[in-house]
């Protein structure tokens, strides 16, 4: 399937207060979009306001909100939609968690992208438009400090890969894809993590870092989401320092 035209295009972000949401914002700002974002963080939106002007519009709500979701996919009709918001886990081991933690990111970031791609098929979005749903890496290799995180971001990615076959068998034209960060100490979420991964090994997150490999920035993170909207790949992509790479 075709890549979706940036330019001109209104280009909806969950999570644009900051880490990759905020990078990805900036970078579909950039590339000539019109980008609504959206996330709790009023300040944080201000000032992503700031920085792009007119061309962004900040929402403050919760995305986990099926309204919120309905309600923004009908104001706005995006061409491009990006599902990035996501709750930070709390990072300890199996045992230590409450079942309130450990299902953290199904209640957050599964829920989320649930009501968002059943929205994007129900409105439905224009043909040619691109759905974009931030997997992980710890999908593909667990993540045991994290809970449920791990198959809370697998499930994204079945769900995307099914909105994919939906949207084919019903000749919509939309592009469900998802995308698969590794691990990276730039964001928020990422730092929380590498710090408690660090500690569990007994390592200074300095030599779990050099352990790891070099990581990923929010700016590349940006770019290549934006590429890959831009581009005609589907199904799912894994995405390192090195950028995008499509997984079987
Ligand atoms: N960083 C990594 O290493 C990594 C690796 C793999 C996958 N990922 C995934 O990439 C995505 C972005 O992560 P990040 O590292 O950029 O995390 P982050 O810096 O913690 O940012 C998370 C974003 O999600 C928003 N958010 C969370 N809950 C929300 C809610 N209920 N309603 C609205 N917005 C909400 C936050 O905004 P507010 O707090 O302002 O609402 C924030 O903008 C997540 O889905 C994460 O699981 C990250």
């Amino acid at each position: 399937m075709a890549g979706t035209e940036i330019t001109g295009a209104t280009a909806l972000v969950t999570g644009a207060s900051r880490g990759f949401g905020r990078a990805i914002a900036e970078a579909l700002s950039a590339a000539g979009a019109r980008v609504v974002g959206v996330a709790r963080d009023r300040d944080a939106l201000a000032g992503l306001r700031a920085e792009l002007g007119d061309a962004f519009t900040p929402v403050v709500a919760d995305v986990t909100d099926p309204n919120v979701a309905g309600h923004l996919i009908d104001a706005h009709r995006p061409r491009i939609l990006v599902l990035n918001a996501g709750a930070s886990p709390l990072p300890r081991p199996l045992h230590q968690h409450t079942w309130q933690s450990f299902s953290q990111a199904w209640d957050v970031d599964v829920k989320h992208a649930f009501h968002w791609t059943r929205e994007a098929l129900l409105a439905p979005l224009e043909p040619g438009s691109t759905v974009v749903a931030m997997s992980s890496g710890a999908s593909l290799q667990g993540s045991p400090l994290s809970g449920g995180y791990a198959g809370a971001k697998a499930a994204i990615r079945f769900l995307t890969s099914y909105a994919a076959g939906e949207s084919d068998r019903a000749g919509l034209g939309i592009r469900f894809v998802s995308v698969l960060p590794r691990l990276t100490p730039a964001t928020e979420l990422g730092s929380h993590a590498v710090t408690a991964y660090a500690a569990y090994y007994g390592m200074d997150v300095a030599s779990y870092l050099a352990s790891q490999g070099p990581a990923l920035t929010t700016e590349q993170a940006g770019k290549s989401v934006t590429g890959l909207i831009g581009g005609d790949g589907a199904g799912a992509f894994l995405l390192t320092s090195e950028g995008m790479r499509p997984l079987s």
